[in-house]
């Protein structure tokens, strides 16, 4: 039997990926999204097939639906995004948890959760295991987005004991791929569009700092097999492979034009200086781990900038 799907956030970046695959699957979806940074586009080859449905609504007012299966997407999840309207996300994070929360419990939903490693702050244990408690600021400019999450993990565990809500936790780690957007300030994004333009890589502080990059296919499969076990996380999804700042800027350079300079500028406040997954957790429970090398995933995401400057 098929299941109703409802994506939150589902013309955003990740959120449309996984649209795509639960329609290949043969589901019903309900894309659900108020487009502050989802666009149609990136759903648009669903739109008029009759198991996909596409609902213009905000996540901070409750909404009724009959659904099996909700995976809670709806946040920004750029700096530039989050930090555009920081009393928005943190209620996008609330408040749009409680509400998805309180469709979940009132349908009888499974409700995954798109929480971040941004709950680990700038951590004192590296890499970050999901026992990790994190280091967050509580008032800084991030902490709308870092807190909002962590808040709404809090609100996840809490209908479950409450309520018996059948709750799933992901934390994930940096993702990138096609469809991100040219001006969301990630560091992918940035390198990509500034080699791209012909304009010097900007790393912030000395480019010692260091991420893992995980391609969207591998962070999908990862959700999907989340919401389909029956542990409820949170689980760590993202790439073990750390990369600095710098190796990733020159490895994009390499593909896109090996001739750029890099230049540096401060480190902007509470950027974290280390960032790298334990995924112990997701390979013994889900069987999961990412499949997709960072240089091979650049090309697509490189292919997918090329057409968005194009355009
Ligand atoms: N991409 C990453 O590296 C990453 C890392 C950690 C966590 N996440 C989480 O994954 C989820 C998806 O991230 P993404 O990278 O696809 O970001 P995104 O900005 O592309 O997608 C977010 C989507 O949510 C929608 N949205 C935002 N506020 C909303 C609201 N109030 N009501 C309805 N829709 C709303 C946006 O329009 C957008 O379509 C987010 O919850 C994010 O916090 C992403």
């Amino acid at each position: 039997m098929s299941l109703r799907h409802l994506v939150t956030g589902g013309a955003g970046f990740v959120g449309s990926h996984l649209v795509d695959r639960l329609m290949a699957a043969g589901d019903e979806v309900i894309c659900l999204d108020n487009y502050f940074t989802g666009r149609k586009a990136n759903i648009a080859r669903w739109i008029g097939h009759p198991r996909f449905e596409l609902i213009r609504h905000d996540v901070t007012e409750p909404i009724r639906l009959e659904v099996d299966r909700i995976w809670h997407l709806a946040c920004p999840a750029s700096p530039v995004h989050y930090q555009f309207n920081p009393i928005k996300t943190a209620k996008t994070s609330f408040l749009g948890t409680y509400n998805m929360l309180g469709l979940a419990r009132r349908v009888g939903a499974r409700l995954l959760l798109a929480s971040t490693s941004e709950v680990y702050g700038d951590p004192e244990v590296h890499p970050q295991p999901e026992s990790y408690r994190g280091c967050v600021n509580t008032i800084g400019i991030r902490s709308c987005y870092d807190e909002g999450k962590r808040i709404a993990e809090t609100l996840c565990f809490d209908y479950r004991r409450m309520h018996g809500t059948e709750v799933r936790v992901a934390r994930i780690f940096n993702t990138y791929g096609p469809r991100m957007l040219p001006n969301d300030g990630r560091v992918v994004s940035n390198f990509i569009v500034q080699a791209l333009r012909g304009e010097p890589l900007t790393l912030y502080g000395d480019g010692s700092q260091t991420r893992s990059f995980c391609y969207v296919d591998d962070l999908v499969e990862g959700l999907i097999r989340l919401m389909n076990c029956d542990q409820t996380g949170p689980i760590n999804l993202g790439n073990p492979g750390e990369f600095t700042i710098r190796e990733l800027a020159e490895l994009i350079r390499g593909q896109i034009n090996p001739g750029l300079e890099l230049v540096q500028r401060p480190l902007p406040q509470d950027d974290p200086l280390q960032r790298q997954p334990v995924i112990d957790l997701a390979r013994a429970v889900l069987g999961w781990e990412p499949q997709i090398p960072l240089a091979q995933g650049l090309q697509p995401t490189i292919a997918h900038f090329r057409d968005e400057l194009a355009a």
